[in-house]
């Protein structure tokens, strides 16, 4: 079964692959209207759930488009809606979906949901987020990247903000694609040692630099991300935008680390917040390629999933 659960528990050259098929099947679109299906249809007869236990607007419409894009059908199910929200549990859930439908995605909150749902499946599954990890953004992420700048082995990206859930994803692509990751932030909000210890483990070099200034000097990619994550609570956010002013990305940061530096977010943005709209919507800015690379890329990690 092939499950696309993290990025560093999937082979590198079949990540390599992906990316290189999210390419060539983004060339081949281009200029198409978007509600028209690829000339060739791997996910002909199948059905894809896609489950959120939270909200979303980029994971949710660029799986459905790119499910039916590729001539398959979609189910969006919102977890409280289904009986998974009102005690099933995930096991069940992964047992019954499994004989309707060929492959699910799901937005959860624990990562051992997620497990949970891989280990009763009989059907692949997709991580479209959990507190921990955001595999797909990063797929999407390194696309963007290297339709930019080129390879991203043995470049420098650097992280400013909150060491969360697209933070470790990045930790697991630096470990399997080869390039250098620095996180800047404060030391109450540093990723999860795990993460760090992984990559370097894989031999790139991560660091940790508290100064934001000294830890851009020289990034190829300047990335950041919401100061308050779904999973975290409202309650946390002054406390949290108290200790993560210093690492907004602004204009003085972007300047600091070079022309040669594209930026990126995730999105949502808080923006005023975590960067400003000066560097959202400048020159270095790559954010809205980044949001439509979510589709292409998502593609060829459903094709891998499913061997089409
Ligand atoms: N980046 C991302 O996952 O966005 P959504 O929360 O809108 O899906
Ligand atoms: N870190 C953010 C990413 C949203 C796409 C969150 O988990 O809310």
């Amino acid at each position: 079964m092939k499950h696309f659960l993290d990025i560093h528990t999937t082979d590198a050259s079949d990540l390599r692959s992906m990316i290189d098929q999210a390419r060539s099947m983004k060339a081949a679109r281009d200029g198409r209207p978007k509600g028209t299906h690829d000339d060739h249809l791997p996910l002909e007869g199948q059905m894809v759930a896609l489950i959120f236990e939270k909200p979303s607007t980029r994971t949710r419409v660029s799986f459905d488009v790119g499910v039916r894009q590729m001539g398959g059908q979609t189910m969006v199910l919102s977890g409280s809606e289904m009986q998974l929200g009102h005690g099933e549990t995930i096991g069940d859930t992964a047992r019954v979906l499994s004989r309707y439908v060929d492959l699910i995605m799901i937005r959860t909150f624990e990562e051992a949901t997620l497990l949970e749902l891989a280990e009763a499946a009989t059907v692949p599954v997709i991580n479209g987020l959990t507190n921990r990890t955001h595999p797909c953004q990063i797929m999407a992420d390194i696309l963007t990247f290297e339709e930019h700048r080129g390879p991203i082995a043995g470049k420098k990206v650097v992280w400013s903000g909150d060491g969360n859930n697209v933070f470790n994803s990045f930790a697991h692509a630096a470990g399997q694609f080869g390039f250098d990751l620095t996180f800047t932030g404060p030391e109450t909000l540093d990723p999860e040692k795990v993460f760090v210890d992984g990559a370097r483990a894989r031999g790139v070099k991560v660091e940790i630099e508290r100064d934001p200034f000294k830890a851009v000097k020289g990034a190829d990619l300047v990335v950041t991300d919401t100061w308050l994550s779904m999973h975290d609570s409202q309650s946390a956010q002054e406390r949290r935008h108290n200790q993560l002013r210093p690492y907004q990305v602004n204009a003085e940061l972007m300047r600091a680390a070079g022309d040669q530096a594209i930026f990126m977010h995730c999105l949502p943005a808080h923006r005023g917040e975590e960067a400003t709209s000066e560097v959202m919507d400048g020159p270095q800015s790559v954010i809205f390629d980044e949001a439509e690379n979510r589709l292409h890329a998502q593609k060829a990690v459903m094709r891998w999933c499913l061997g089409v």
